[in-house]
């Protein structure tokens, strides 16, 4: 498997991924998304929105904002409870997770939901030192909020502080009874929503893994109590499929479930899809059942009625919900960690390739003249093929060193456009993975990538 350290430089090397603010010095822990990283970025996106809203018919969307009524954070518990445990270690001061220093020190163990004492304890019976220093000396745990704050209109005071989102999914619960009004939808029936989120993580870090600014992409679903579990599994397969369809290999993921004091205290199941980062596991991806634990303190809070008549049966109730939430910057880290190969080749050079899956791949099929003067017979070939693929225009050196080029940046097909296309109307068709070629006639290109894509 590949280092942390090869795939950093490589996404910043090739265009993927950017040092935030990196001319003056950088911006710690933040990353711009560079021109192949964004057409990644985005297809992930786009995929997600397909496969999760508009592909299945139960589900719609919805964009709400990102600074909500400070009420709505009362209420759904992030302003008294969203936090983590910290500890400072008292030799040299550096600040810590005190439950990533767990985690840390056991990848199999998940300490979500452990109390204060138990954290310290723990880091004291074994011997888990401060990693900077090596004493093993820490302050008592406490609690940080991770919202971040700011303020709305001209006047500073404790009135105008609003909170940036820490999930997207807030937005989705405290528009309920708009969607299922002016949708007429019927319970069961899904809300997804993609946006940013924003979270004052004490330790971010590990590449765009865990960010203080990042994009979710999360589905409330909403369905009549007692029938949670059967719809819970219905996400667990959807996941699956989602991420066979993006091309992650199910050999570098495992499910864990949130057992006793992990699991929240609103929900009756979750479970979170871990990858094999290089750094160890890490969540990918968390599925739960939040019971009516949101809708029923929002109806708290506001006083606004948030049951459901069911039509068919004129039962009253507060649907429960499933809610599978995945950020995208998390989902990119784990293709990019899946997709990069060094290939030793038979005559003893080395190639570095992104195997994206052609349907991710920021670039899908690359256009090369052999040389530079057949290059305007390449401009009809290329308008046609644009309009349908994403595609890279490429004549500067040798088709040897723009086959490479290619690779490195996990574009599936080359095309070369040479002297015999000028009378047998064909091309060479070169695949990334093999390496092999084939004369395809101009005119079946567009069935031949439409097999070979998956269209
Ligand atoms: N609404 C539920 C919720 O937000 P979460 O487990 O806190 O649950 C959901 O977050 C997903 O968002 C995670 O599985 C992960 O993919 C992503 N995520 C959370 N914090 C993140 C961070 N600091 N940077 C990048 N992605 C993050």
């Amino acid at each position: 498997m590949t280092t942390m350290d090869k795939l950093i430089a490589h996404s910043k090397q090739y265009g993927f991924v950017y040092q935030g603010s990196e001319i003056y010095n950088g911006q710690a822990n933040t990353w711009d998304y560079g021109p192949l990283g964004v057409e990644l970025k985005r297809n992930i996106l786009n995929m997600w929105w397909n496969h999760f809203v508009k592909e299945n018919k139960l589900n719609v969307g919805l964009d709400s904002t990102i600074m909500l009524n400070n009420q709505v954070w009362k209420a759904s518990g992030h302003i008294g409870g969203f936090s983590d445990p910290l500890t400072d270690c008292k030799e040299c001061n550096t600040r810590y997770r005190a439950d990533k220093l767990v985690e840390e020190f056991d990848n199999d163990l998940n300490p979500d939901g452990w109390s204060n004492s138990k954290l310290l304890d723990f880091i004291m019976d074994n011997k888990i030192v401060c990693p900077s220093c090596g004493a093993l000396n820490y302050t008592e745990i406490r609690h940080f909020n991770l919202m971040f704050q700011t303020n709305m209109g001209v006047i500073e005071n404790e009135h105008s502080k609003v909170y940036l989102r820490p999930e997207t999914a807030q937005g989705i619960f405290i528009n309920f009874k708009n969607i299922a009004r002016t949708t007429r939808k019927k319970i069961p029936f899904g809300v997804g929503q993609i946006g940013k989120s924003f979270r004052n993580e004490i330790t971010p870090g590990n590449f765009i893994f865990r960010t203080r600014e990042f994009e979710q992409m999360e589905l409330e679903f909403f369905c009549k109590p007692g029938t949670e579990m059967e719809w819970f599994d219905f996400y667990e397969k959807e996941i699956k499929r989602f991420l066979d369809k993006i091309g992650i290999n199910e050999d570098n993921y495992r499910i864990k479930e949130h057992k006793g004091e992990e699991l929240s205290h609103y929900s009756n199941k979750t479970i979170d899809y871990e990858y094999k980062y290089p750094f160890g596991y890490g969540e990918l991806w968390g599925l739960a059942s939040r019971t009516d634990f949101d809708l029923n303190a929002h109806q708290e809070a506001s006083k606004q009625d948030m049951t459901y008549m069911d039509p068919q049966t004129n039962e009253k109730y507060l649907p429960y919900v499933i809610e599978p939430a995945v950020s995208v910057d998390r989902l990119m880290l784990a293709l990019l960690v899946d997709a990069f190969v060094e290939e030793e080749l038979e005559d003893g050079t080395t190639r570095d390739i992104l195997k994206f899956n052609p349907l991710v791949a920021p670039v899908q099929i690359a256009i090369m003249p052999l040389v530079k003067k057949l290059g305007s017979n390449c401009d009809s070939l290329y308008a046609d093929l644009a309009s349908k693929y994403r595609v890279e225009y490429d004549e500067a050196g040798s088709i040897g060193k723009r086959y490479r080029r290619q690779d490195v940046i996990g574009t599936p097909y080359c095309l070369t456009f040479d002297y015999d296309s000028l009378d047998d109307a064909s091309v060479t068709v070169r695949d990334r993975d093999t390496m092999s070629q084939e004369r395809i006639k101009l005119e079946d290109l567009e069935k031949y990538f439409a097999l070979k894509m998956g269209f």
